[in-house]
């Protein structure tokens, strides 16, 4: 085993990553007095979640009447009735707590008339169970309300004393013999130094893995670190399978164009100019949730209704809007459609198309944010130590699909909560355990193996191919034939990995490095994805599969589990079942079990 000198840091709770939801987490977490680092791979204002533009769903009722139970119910039907429903009554409850505690920190709403936070409508957001018309539920800061949540949260964590380590890179976890996490094991990218964190609890907040697939909205640096880190520590992952595609990624590029360009009165027309959705969704539109958006576009596409020379794409059209309220509302895409399409959004349309976005599944926790290694005779036994909020982990509150919006939240209501639970936890005044040195020198060796890694595939040519392939196979529609393929092309892909070729071997910011660390963490949650979607017969949510266009709650209404093993290169599939039980009783102020039960899914 090879060994590297490295300094030991011991805290209460280390968060690993400084995103929304890791930097509420630390956030929380500092203001209770816990001793608390926060690692990041990127400067904490650079983290994907200043790319949020649309807003955050909370059912204040500024823009006309709401209710938390109304945001639980859309939640619930978004899901397509995958979510956890304990965790859905409680984002949708907390909501409003959570956006106010974020306005009292200082994030710059945009505001209505008579001062109150805006708030947009945004698909699958409606009133009175899903039988009235849209809601304005989304609070916005402009089109940059990521943007203004991080800068935000960045300062109040800085003045609550928590502690920032920036530009380290977190290698792997360290597991006491007991399974309990330690800490973790971090590689400082602008000096070549090592570290390890000593911790009572670890929170992973390292997001999504867009970057598994070859068009995303997601940042380069959306490579799903924290889901690789629990595959090599032997834990699972839940509904990988379910993937989002956004609507309006800008054709070519894949950047972001928000939801709330439909919200403010934007729509989708097909090479006909005719207004498809009104055909697909007469009562809701344009703002159907994004699952259906994205296979109406897609059929609209395939049949030969595609705009553009090749037929490919769709278009989104603003230029009926005001210039000024495109000026006030929406003036990050207007930028970005002229920077990445050429269009003037006053004049013209922009070219768009369903573009990877979001991953519903990721690590499995309940919804205090504590990471669950589930067990037949145990189906929520928690890991102790660990924990995951935000894109990385699963609460499970999206369930198959997630609405617009609902993201922020998650991540403000999680980290929240995440926090909450560790003051509960986590005993300050006891000291640490000592670390498990056999886990340490593990995560050493797995690492000097990449850096004089001597195959003969370079990172960047395995990543091209498992990013096609991911893009082809496991795409908004899929067959029991795609599904086959990918995951054949996949397993010989991740087999791969054994014959990469490193060339740098420096450990000063070493990007070779550091991309091929990358690619070992994108590997497993590619993997499961496909695996996963392979496994599932039926079409549900994000899930559309042609072979079994039904939704199959008898059989299907399941969490997919998927364990990761790095010798095979293979996924051990089983599965736990959904929490149907709200948090709260109808006596209580809650949601009927009657209200929320299963039903088609129409617009
Ligand atoms: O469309 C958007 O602004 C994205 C929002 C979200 O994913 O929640």
């Amino acid at each position: 085993m090879k060994a590297y000198s490295h300094e030991i840091h011991e805290y209460d709770v280390v968060v690993v990553g400084a995103g929304g939801s890791g930097l509420r987490a630390t956030l929380g977490m500092a203001e209770q007095g816990l001793k608390t680092a926060c690692i990041t791979k990127v400067f904490p204002t650079r983290s994907h979640t200043v790319a949020a533009q649309g807003g955050i769903a909370a059912s204040l009722g500024n823009m006309g009447p709401d209710h938390w139970q109304w945001h639980m119910y859309d939640t619930v039907k978004g899901s397509d009735w995958l979510g956890d429903t304990d965790a859905m009554e409680y984002l949708a409850r907390e909501a409003p707590k959570a956006v106010y505690e974020l306005e009292h920190y200082g994030v710059p709403f945009s505001r209505t008339e008579k001062g109150e936070i805006y708030q947009r409508p945004f698909g699958g957001h409606t009133t009175e169970f899903g039988d009235g018309p849209p809601v304005q539920r989304t609070c916005a800061a402009a089109d940059r309300t990521g943007h203004a949540i991080l800068h935000t949260l960045y300062g109040q964590s800085l003045k609550q004393n928590a502690e920032f380590y920036i530009e380290y890179f977190a290698v792997d976890l360290i597991m006491a013999e007991d399974g309990r996490c330690q800490g973790v094991v971090c590689w400082k990218l602008d000096d070549g130094s090592f570290h390890v964190f000593n911790s009572k609890m670890v929170v992973l907040a390292t997001g999504g893995y867009g970057r598994a697939y070859f068009s995303a909205t997601s940042a380069h640096t959306c490579t799903g670190d924290g889901g690789g880190m629990i595959a090599r520590a032997g834990l699972p992952l839940q509904d990988m399978e379910f993937v989002q595609f956004h609507p309006t990624g800008i054709y070519g590029s894949g950047c972001l164009i928000t939801e709330g360009a439909r919200g403010e009165g934007g729509y989708l027309t097909n090479s006909e100019g005719e207004r498809f959705m009104e055909r697909y969704a007469p009562h809701y539109k344009d703002l159907a949730p994004r699952d259906y958006v994205s296979r109406c576009m897609t059929m609209e596409i395939r049949e030969g209704r595609g705009a553009g020379k090749s037929g490919d794409h769709i278009h989104l059209n603003l230029s009926h809007l005001p210039e000024d309220a495109l000026a006030e509302r929406l003036p990050g895409i207007s930028e970005s459609a002229k920077i990445f399409a050429g269009v003037d959004v006053t004049k013209e349309p922009i070219p768009v198309l369903p573009t990877v976005h979001y991953n519903m599944g990721g690590i499995p926790t309940n919804y205090w944010g504590e990471v669950l290694s589930p067990k037949p005779e145990n189906p929520n036994e928690i890991v102790p130590g660990l924990m995951a909020v935000g894109e990385a982990g699963c609460a499970s509150v999206h369930g198959a699909n997630r609405l617009g919006s609902n993201s922020l939240i998650d991540l403000v209501v999680f980290g929240r909560a995440a926090a909450i639970k560790a003051g509960e936890v986590v005993d300050s005044s006891s000291s640490n355990p000592e670390l498990n040195k056999l886990s340490i020198d593990q995560a050493f060796d797995r690492f000097d193996n990449l850096r004089y890694a001597k195959g003969e595939i370079p990172t960047a040519d395995l990543r091209l191919q498992m990013q096609k392939t991911m893009q082809e196979d496991a795409a908004v529609f899929r067959t029991s034939e795609t599904l086959a393929n990918g995951v054949k092309k996949m397993n010989k892909i991740a087999s791969d990995v054994k014959d990469l070729s490193v060339t740098d071997r420096s450990l000063v910011w070493n990007s070779d490095l550091m991309e091929t660390l990358e690619l070992t963490n994108l590997m497993p949650n590619a993997l499961s994805t496909i695996w996963g979607a392979e496994a599932r017969k039926e079409s549900r949510g994000a899930h559309a599969h042609e072979d079994f266009a039904s939704r199959d709650d008898e059989k299907w209404r399941v969490h997919t589990i998927a364990r990761f093993s790095d010798n095979a290169n293979s996924i051990d599939l089983s599965y736990r079942p959904v929490i149907k039980e709200p948090l709260s009783s109808e006596e209580q102020g809650g949601i009927s079990l009657e209200k929320i039960a299963p039903k088609e899914r129409t617009f």
